[in-house]
């Protein structure tokens, strides 16, 4: 099977020297590559930057923006069966990149944001032949937040967690998910390390795409 895995935060430049982006460290996109490779699948990492270095094995693809992130997944879903939409793509970037550097000044200072496309829900939009995997990172209302994403994003699963926990979700080593289903069915992975999650998921997801691949013979 081959995985299309997004991992990390994108970049959105403010200046030639300054961005707008988020915490993501890109460990549990990381972990599933790892753990997708473990399992004997083909895999094509793309990231945004990270610290990490990318699992041996694994087709690595490395982006700054979220329009780079884009047009990189278009260029590999084609042969891809699992697209796992684990990057924090930033939600908006600056309408305007100043060519030069910002002066300080001693006032007041906006940027006007304008919203960036959203990956995950324009790739869902199109008739797939591959599993597509969501994540949604929530601070509160986890569930009712993930389940909104599921069904406007189009998603064949979500991927659901809480980052407002200093111990679990961004930046951590370790995790706590909640998967759901579009059928309504949902499953709990208790707090463990992101590798042994990422081994559950990739399990998950791989055996969900097998079922599919099986009804449509
Ligand atoms: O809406 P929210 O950002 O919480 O949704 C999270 C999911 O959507 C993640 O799977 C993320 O990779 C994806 N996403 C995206 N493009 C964006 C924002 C989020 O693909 N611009």
């Amino acid at each position: 099977m081959r995985f299309l895995i997004t991992a990390g935060p994108t970049r959105e430049p403010i200046d030639p020297i300054r961005y707008l982006s988020n915490r993501s460290s890109g460990k549990m996109g990381y972990a599933i590559a790892a753990a997708a490779l473990e399992a004997g699948h083909d895999v094509t990492l793309i990231s945004g930057p990270v610290n990490l270095d990318p699992p041996h094995g694994a087709q690595f693809i490395c982006v700054s923006t979220g329009d780079e992130m884009f047009d990189a997944i278009d260029r590999q879903l084609r042969s891809c069966d699992v697209l796992v939409m684990c990057a924090a793509v930033a939600d908006y970037k600056p309408k305007n990149i100043s060519p030069e550097k910002i002066k300080k000044r001693d006032t007041n200072f906006s940027l006007e944001l304008i919203p960036t496309r959203d990956i995950l829900a324009s790739f869902s939009k199109q008739d797939r032949q591959f599993l597509l995997v969501g994540f949604a990172a929530e601070t509160n209302d986890v569930e009712e937040n993930a389940q909104k994403k599921l069904r406007d994003k189009n998603c064949d699963l979500i991927v659901a967690n809480e980052v407002s926990r200093a111990n679990s979700g961004m930046e951590s080593d370790e995790n706590e998910v909640t998967i759901l289903f579009r059928n309504g069915e949902k499953k709990k992975i208790s707090r463990a390390p992101k590798k042994n999650i990422a081994r559950e998921l990739v399990k998950i997801i791989s055996n969900m795409r097998e079922k599919c691949l099986t009804k449509k013979k």
